[in-house]
């Protein structure tokens, strides 16, 4: 598919409607994604980023149903993750002496990928590459959200492509913001957030401030996965910067592992003491067992306290309480606060192991937490839901 943009830029990237699982089976896309490439034309012509290797041919194909493949003069990577890079071998063994501008960084991800030594051309914030009579001005954006990740503006167009930023793992073939149903497009562009810009959310802030200075009008962002945004395309920027400040909504998630289900009855009288005591409050609980991780973590990013439970085992936690233990450590959530929960029947050690781990992690532990012996007895579900009752006004205070 080409889709034309503009007169003088067409999308011609992939929409990969099939995709499930997205960095391995690291990042879960129940919409598949795109992987969106764009060709620009002035006196001459630039492509930006190109897709996943195992699209590479038909993405070639595709191209040449554009351009003759000689008739580009630059090639611009952005980032060299092999969702954006993946197609450069093969093209580049077409046209082998073209310029591949990318930041000093990207040199070493592309060569490291690849292994090949192309015609690299360095470039940092501020440079600029002329197409004739429009230029591109390159924009650094280190850790956003690799080394190498940089955005290019196009003058005269007003169009930022910002790679991975401001994207989202969302098939379409209507390709703008304004088109797509806007709930779907919500929930994939903070899950996108939550899961992949979290541990960045610092240098989100700073780059966008650093970018918003330049005073560029910006009439389109045109982001490596899903919608181009074309309706408002602030709207994005401006969500970008509350979900990197701390960002919470009114919701206590209660994300929990249970072998009898004592744990979860536990999980479930903890829900109706924060009920009770805050019916404002949105609570949601997860068997974090047979929940979807990704899922799982966005609903954390937007809570104010996450309660994680399991009971013990072998001294220890269970192993998707610990898997998604590990998983909130690399993320770096800010200012959220947390507490533990869980059943046992003699050591108990569960609940100081998921505390002590909420604390490394960076969260502000409330509590010791609460224990349970056994199945749950008529007294321990009522001071579960006294240990809710505490937590929301905690939460609250
Ligand atoms: Fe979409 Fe960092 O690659």
């Amino acid at each position: 598919m080409v889709f034309a943009i503009k007169e003088n830029i067409s999308w011609v990237g992939k929409v990969d409607w099939e995709l499930r699982a997205f960095h391995g089976n690291e990042y879960s896309t129940h919409r598949g994604t795109t992987y969106n490439s764009y060709l620009v034309r002035d006196e001459k012509t630039a492509l930006i980023d190109t897709v996943w290797g195992p699209f590479a041919g038909e993405f070639i194909q595709n191209l040449k149903k554009d351009i003759s493949l000689d008739k580009i003069d630059f090639v611009i990577a952005n980032h060299g993750e092999t969702d954006h890079s993946g197609a450069l071998p093969e093209l580049m063994a077409q046209i082998p002496d073209v310029p591949v501008y990318c930041t000093r960084k990207g040199t070493e991800s592309l060569a490291g990928h690849y292994h090949q030594d192309w015609n690299f051309h360095v470039v940092k914030t501020g440079d600029t590459l002329s197409l004739g009579a429009k230029e591109l001005i390159f924009v650094e954006a280190p850790m956003l959200h690799w080394p190498d990740s940089m955005m290019c503006y196009l003058t005269s167009d007003n169009i930022l492509f910002s790679n991975d930023a401001f994207g989202q793992h969302l098939a379409t073939e209507l390709l703008y913001n304004d088109l797509v149903d806007q709930a779907e497009l919500y929930e994939e562009g903070i899950k996108y957030y939550a899961n992949i810009l979290t541990p960045f959310s610092k240098l989100v802030i700073k780059k966008i401030k650093e970018v918003l200075a330049l005073n560029l009008p910006v009439d389109m962002i045109c982001p490596s996965h899903g919608v181009i945004w074309r309706d408002n395309p602030r709207q994005i920027v401006e969500r970008y910067l509350q979900w990197a400040d701390a960002y919470a909504e009114n919701q206590i998630t209660v994300a929990y592992d249970t072998m009898w289900n004592g744990t979860r009855r536990m999980a479930e009288a903890i829900a109706q003491g924060i009920e009770a005591a805050d019916a404002g409050i949105t609570v949601k609980l997860f068997n974090v067992a047979r929940s979807d991780k990704n899922d799982l973590i966005t609903e954390i990013f937007k809570s104010k306290a996450v309660l994680i439970g399991s009971p013990t085992i072998n001294k220890g936690i269970l192993s998707a309480a610990a898997a998604i233990l590990e998983e909130m450590d690399g993320l770096g959530f800010q200012n959220k606060k947390a507490a533990a929960f869980g059943c046992y029947g003699w050591s108990g050690e569960a609940t100081t192991i998921i505390s002590e781990r909420l604390k490394e992690d960076g969260f502000q532990v409330l509590n010791d937490g609460i224990m349970a012996k056994w199945n749950p007895s008529r007294d321990a579900i009522e001071n579960c839901v006294r240990f809710g009752k505490d937590v929301a006004l905690a939460v609250q205070s």
